[in-house]
């Protein structure tokens, strides 16, 4: 059965709308901030509970999922201006049939990754989402009626490409050797592949909308490893589908549900500012990576998308005094309160300090009001 179409009325009232306003180009009276994998073993919270359950049984359990999104929500009250729901990219490899474990300290694992062309036969075709994925579906609604309003809800996917390699190498790797043997070996199997990954994660965008999501965020977060011309090749033209085609399915449920705001995290593809923030392509918020300049980046994409990032990581090992100096830098180097969401440039680090990011949340939310004030 389809999974219900869930709209506004149906949940509390939001009580923090600034990134919504960002994403429309509104301007804000402080800049608003969420951080890339903010729900995580960071937190002696998440640890706790994954210690009683397998990260994938977390991520199936809508009330045990909903918990962990929660968790940041709940310990930096105030501070947070959105959450992300707990699950992982990896659950659409295995929609499309393929088995994924997390491993302790090791990361996602496949016991039997794609080897070549001939293995695209063990690919479920026609993907029923609504099925394969309801249990994130579920999720989204529950935690949109727990968190009572108080900030809005994203759901996310991997970009096709970053799927592809994870499902050829079948878990992290420094070279991704394989997975890009596979473009220059088998460039149009290569391509079937992202097409048919492209059709999975668009479905399950228009569904995780449905289900209560507020904004979507796509992570591509291996696109650092293509050169400009595989970007533009077996990247960039799998990215560009996707919120044009989730707007127009979301259109044919509920208009206002197709006008969800869309985020994309190339990740180290700084080659590719310009094509990702054309309007034609239909994102409103381009994430950064803290290896890109805010002020070159802002020239570079105009003024008519927002910019969210982009702080270094690393920078929550430094001592609190400097991490409130830096994004002072940061937030001057953005230097305004339109079309800007503050962020890192990409998760949370496992051994991080949770009281480390509190002085950068607090860093951002008091450096933001004075330079209102
Ligand atoms: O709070 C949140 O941001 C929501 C949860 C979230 C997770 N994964 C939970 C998770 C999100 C948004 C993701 C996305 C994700 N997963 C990405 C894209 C973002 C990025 O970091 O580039 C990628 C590449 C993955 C794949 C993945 N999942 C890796 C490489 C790993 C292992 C490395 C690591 O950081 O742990 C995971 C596991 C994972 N996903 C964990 C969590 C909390 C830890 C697993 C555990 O508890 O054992």
């Amino acid at each position: 059965t389809p999974y219900p179409a869930h709209l506004d009325a149906d949940f509390p009232p939001l009580k923090n709308d600034l990134i919504l306003r960002v994403a429309r180009g509104e301007d804000v009276e402080r800049i608003p901030v969420w951080i890339m994998r903010q729900a995580g073993r960071y937190l002696p919270e998440f640890r706790e509970e994954r210690s009683k359950h397998d990260f994938f049984t977390i991520c199936r359990t809508p009330e045990l999922a909903c918990l962990v999104t929660l968790q940041p929500i709940d310990r930096y009250e105030g501070l947070l201006d959105a959450s992300i729901i707990f699950s992982d990219i990896l659950v659409v490899p295995q929609a499309l049939g393929l088995e994924v474990q997390m491993l302790p300290a090791k990361g996602p694992h496949f016991p039997e990754p794609l080897v070549d062309p001939s293995h695209l036969a063990r690919l479920k075709k026609d993907v029923n989402v609504d099925a394969e994925l309801r249990y994130v579906f579920e999720a989204i609604t529950l935690t949109r009626q727990k968190l009572d309003g108080r900030v809005p809800l994203f759901g996310f996917v991997g970009a096709p490409w970053t799927l592809m390699a994870y499902m050829i190498e079948g878990g992290g790797s420094k070279t991704l050797s394989k997975a890009k043997a596979w473009l220059g070996q088998w460039p149009e199997e290569s391509k079937e592949l992202l097409q048919r990954v492209t059709d999975v994660v668009v479905d399950f965008l228009v569904g995780q909308a449905k289900a209560g999501a507020q904004l979507l965020q796509v992570f591509d977060s291996w696109a650092g490893e293509l050169s400009p011309a595989q970007f533009n090749e077996f990247s960039l033209p799998y990215i560009q589908q996707i919120p044009t085609r989730v707007r127009a399915a979301l259109r044919e449920i509920d208009p206002t549900l197709a006008k969800i705001p869309m985020v994309v995290f190339a990740r180290g593809a700084h080659y590719a500012l310009e094509s990702l923030s054309t309007p034609e392509i239909g994102y409103d918020i381009i994430s950064l990576d803290w290896t890109m300049d805010p002020v070159a980046s802002r020239k570079r994409v105009g003024d008519n998308v927002s910019l969210q990032g982009n702080a270094d990581p690393s920078l929550l090992y430094a001592p609190k005094e400097t991490i409130k100096k830096e994004v002072a830098v940061m937030l001057e180097k953005f230097g305004t309160k339109r079309r800007y969401i503050a962020n890192l440039g990409h998760g949370m680090h496992p051994d991080h300090d949770p009281e480390h990011l509190r002085a950068f949340l607090e860093a951002i939310r008091d450096v933001s009001s004075e330079r209102n004030s």
